[in-house]
């Protein structure tokens, strides 16, 4: 087998060097990037917009001290298809009216697999991810606890949950508190565009592949010792789920549906597998498809669209500070929500085999 460290991509704390040429704080934006436009009472800030493409956009306008208006969903969520990840500041949202939020955004919201009861979590709603490094007694998470190992896959290119039968389809993630010291940040890659700009053979060449999805197989490449096999619980709670690898984006562009869970091309060997699978997740986060976006203050709210894009974290340092982030996730109620069936790949068996 391959060994995984030769095929994993070591991404360190990164953010912009210098203020963006447009001196803004909080995204890096292309030189030239349009001025913000107007739309009802929003206010819309491109990240990323040319004619070829548009992507992330800073929103303000949205009133957050009462229940949003279905209008206001609607104009949101066409937003969202155009721009693939929306920011708004400083929201003010606490836990329940965040959940309330994202059920205007779709009725199927995904269940924290690791909710093992209130008493047991820290946020204590199974509707909510902690994707904090704050431990349920207040402390931060210390280095080489398994929370800490399991945590450096967050930092590798991914999807949310494309091993999740169905996927997801939104990700809200909301900042409580201040920032973490020396800054905070999520970065974001357009998979549509890096798919726009593949050679047309190559796009031929991919049109038909599927891949296995596997929560596991990016906690080993995160941290290969710790998660060199999940544990039973771990592994039961979360089986792979196989999905296409070119799919229709929802503003009808095609786009990469990729992440570091990408395990396997089926009916290829796990060598080969791999070395095209991190092959098409380092050219979608080449720098002119990758904008990272620094949270400023507790209440920033980021939500972004699972199926067109790739995120990551910023992994986890030595004396850190506490960082209070919140996720809720909208499942896909798509036709490809939950991918391929086993039954009609009809190898099941066999890739799970190669892959060990
Ligand atoms: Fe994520």
């Amino acid at each position: 087998m391959l060994e995984t460290q030769t095929i994993t991509r070591v991404y360190p704390n990164t953010w912009p060097a210098a203020p963006s040429s447009s001196g803004r704080q909080g995204v890096l934006s292309l030189s030239g990037a349009p001025a913000k436009y107007q739309e009802g009472a929003l206010t819309i800030q491109p990240v990323f917009q040319s004619e070829y493409s548009s992507f992330g956009a800073e929103v303000y306008g949205v009133d957050w001290s009462r229940p949003v208006s279905d209008a206001t969903a609607k104009q949101l969520i066409a937003l969202q298809n155009k721009y693939a990840v929306l920011v708004f500041r400083e929201t003010g949202l606490d836990d329940e009216r965040h959940i309330a939020f994202t059920q205007q955004l779709g009725k199927d919201l995904e269940i924290n697999p690791f909710f093992y009861g209130r008493e047991n979590d820290r946020i204590g709603n199974p509707f909510l991810w902690d994707v904090s490094n704050i431990n349920l007694d207040g402390t931060i998470v210390q280095p080489n606890s398994r929370r800490w190992h399991h945590s450096r896959g967050n930092a590798l290119w991914h999807t949310d949950s494309s091993f999740h039968q169905p996927r997801a389809k939104y990700s809200l993630l909301l900042s409580h508190g201040s920032p973490a010291r020396g800054g905070s940040w999520t970065h974001f890659a357009d998979t549509r565009r890096a798919y726009a700009d593949l050679p047309e053979e190559r796009k031929a060449a991919l049109e038909n592949l599927v891949i296995e999805h596997d929560l596991w197989h990016s906690r080993r490449l995160g941290s290969p010792e710790t998660f060199r096999e999940p544990l039973p619980h771990e592994r039961a709670r979360v089986p792979p789920a196989y999905h296409k690898l070119v799919q229709t984006a929802p503003d009808g562009r095609k786009t990469l549906y990729l992440a570091a869970h990408a395990k396997q091309v089926v009916g290829w060997d796990f060598e080969k597998s791999q070395k095209l699978i991190w092959e098409l997740i380092d050219w979608c986060t080449q720098p002119q498809y990758v904008f990272s976006m620094e949270w400023l203050a507790g209440g920033d709210l980021v939500w972004w669209d699972n199926r067109q894009s790739m995120h990551r974290a910023n992994p986890y340092t030595e004396g850190m500070t506490a960082r209070d982030v919140r996720r809720s996730t909208v499942n896909d109620d798509g036709p490809l929500a939950c991918g391929v069936p086993k039954s009609e790949l009809g190898i099941e068996d066999e890739v799970e085999a190669k892959a060990e």
